[in-house]
């Protein structure tokens, strides 16, 4: 049924989460026993106030999410997508994560409305660096401003410019698919109700239930994301062959 929904559909907009990288090895927020935010205190290590106050803190947290970030690649999820965008059955990539695995994949038209986990920029010159600075203990920049993550943190406005496209996406989009959200987070989580409105269909993929499942026209729970993308695929593939 995706299947045909995708290759009917006239801007078909994917919006991930961190559930679209667990399979990659990277942990994801709030699942039950795996979740950051279950292993750590997001106010005290990811917020603007330990930007400030717990700037030791803050540090090692970020070496700790950068190291596992580069040990990690994208799968063959993220691979899929890439393929959808070349063959025109999506048209652009929401995302939520800072991984930037949906580009290495080959993704070209991703929206990151949490900043990415890839680069540092400094606080006094908005001068940007390769993130890997931060695991050789470079956090200042030639001007002596602080060098920080390029990531949306706790108490932060998003990026003005990535929210504009996602709003506009999701307004145009008449097919949109959500991988691996809770959808508990502001305002990424309006994104579904938005397109809902504007009269797309709406399938949510993720293993535990959202509170948005129920203006979903299709909830897929309790199976991976990759084993569902490869299945889709492959019906699409079956319905184009013949
Ligand atoms: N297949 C399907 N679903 C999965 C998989 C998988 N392989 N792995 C995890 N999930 C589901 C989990 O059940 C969970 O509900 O993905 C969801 C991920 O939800 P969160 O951890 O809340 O991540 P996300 O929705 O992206 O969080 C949004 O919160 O802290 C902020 O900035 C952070 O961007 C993040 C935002």
């Amino acid at each position: 049924m995706i299947a045909s929904w995708l290759s009917s559909s006239r801007y078909a907009v994917v919006l991930t989460g961190a559930g679209m990288s667990t399979e990659s090895g990277l942990p994801d927020f709030r699942s039950a026993k795996t979740g950051l935010w279950n292993r750590f205190n997001p106010q005290q290590l990811a917020s603007t106030y330990a930007l400030e106050h717990h700037r030791e803190a803050f540090i090692e947290f970020y070496q700790y999410r950068i190291r596992t970030l580069r040990s990690c690649k994208p799968h063959e999820g993220h691979a899929i997508l890439a393929d959808w965008e070349r063959s025109g059955l999506i048209k652009q990539i929401i995302t939520q994560n800072v991984d930037g695995f949906h580009q290495q994949a080959g993704s070209q038209r991703v929206i990151e409305l949490h900043g990415s986990l890839r680069t540092v920029h400094c606080q006094r010159c908005g001068n940007t660096l390769d993130s890997e600075v931060y695991l050789h203990n470079q956090f200042e920049c030639d001007c002596g401003g602080f060098l920080r993550p390029s990531v949306v943190l706790f108490g932060e406005m998003l990026p003005e410019d990535a929210i504009e496209q996602a709003w506009q996406a999701a307004q145009k989009a008449d097919l949109l698919i959500v991988l691996g959200s809770s959808l508990q987070v502001s305002p990424a989580n309006q994104l579904p109700l938005v397109a809902k409105r504007n009269g797309a269909k709406v399938v949510i993929v993720n293993w535990e239930p959202t509170e948005f499942d129920d203006i979903a026209d299709i909830v897929i729970h309790e199976r991976k994301i990759g084993d569902v993308l490869r299945d889709i695929e492959r019906e699409w593939k079956v319905g184009n062959d013949s």
